[in-house]
């Protein structure tokens, strides 16, 4: 098992909790509403955890559209597929597997959440997931992550990110957390040049690019057309 996955699975029913807060939500939908989806759409989530999106995807679509959510966390996924049974969604699906090797061929949509700053090869990972949106003769692809803010009031929270930052990484020490705080600390910096190169990928093939903070400017959502 790879350390990311021992990581979400040790954590799956915290991570739930703070993944369905109803400030996330918001954010949720608003990068939903970014796909552009019509009912009857095939829309794909990489790394799509415990479900949260689901709901969201699924309203897009509506019962006659596809929703396949793809994690490789075991624990993450079976929370999904209790959100999927409880809900009686029989056109949304919870599939194990490695988002860098995309196992659906081809979707109207595709969202990836606070998912790039986890892989090793991000601008890779979206070339792939580009092509799998192309291979419909186009659709939207949008990418949701968190990164330092440069907002007024998001500046003075930035030290909080990065402990948080820091907490969340699953190669992470408590000392790292206590590290993050301290003035001047770039602990974030491998997610930020993660999430810039996977941003940079997309925008180098999409076009009707768009792109919104949320969250105080904590939170990014680039989308574009492929
Ligand atoms: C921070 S969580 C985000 C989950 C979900 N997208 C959300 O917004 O709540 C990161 C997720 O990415 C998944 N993940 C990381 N690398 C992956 C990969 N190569 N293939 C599939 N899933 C992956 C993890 O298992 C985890 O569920």
């Amino acid at each position: 098992m790879s350390s990311v996955a021992a990581f979400y699975g040790d954590n799956a029913a915290l991570y739930d909790r703070i993944a369905t807060l109803p400030p996330v939500g918001r954010w949720r939908a608003r990068a939903v509403a970014a796909l552009d989806l019509d009912p009857g759409d095939t829309v794909v989530e990489m790394g799509c955890g415990t479900g949260a999106n689901l709901p969201y995807l699924r309203t897009a679509v509506g019962p006659s559209g596809r929703v396949v959510g793809v994690d490789l966390t075991g624990p993450l996924l079976e929370r999904a597929r209790d959100r999927i049974a409880r809900e009686g969604w029989t056109n949304v699906h919870a599939v194990r597997g490695d988002a860098t090797v995309p196992p659906v061929a081809a979707a109207d949509g595709l969202l990836a959440t606070f998912v790039v700053g986890l892989l090793a090869d991000p601008a890779a990972a979206v070339g792939d997931w580009c092509d799998v949106v192309a291979a419909t003769g186009g659709g939207r692809l949008a990418l949701v992550d968190a990164t330092a803010s440069s907002h007024p009031t998001g500046r003075l929270l930035n030290p909080a990110f990065r402990a948080f930052v820091a907490a969340g990484a699953p190669s992470s020490s408590p000392g790292d957390v206590v590290r993050a705080l301290a003035p001047g600390s770039d602990l974030d910096a491998p997610l930020r040049e993660r999430v810039g190169a996977s941003r940079r990928a997309l925008a180098a093939r999409a076009t009707d690019r768009r792109y919104e903070t949320m969250g105080v400017g904590f939170v990014g959502v680039l989308s574009g057309t492929v």
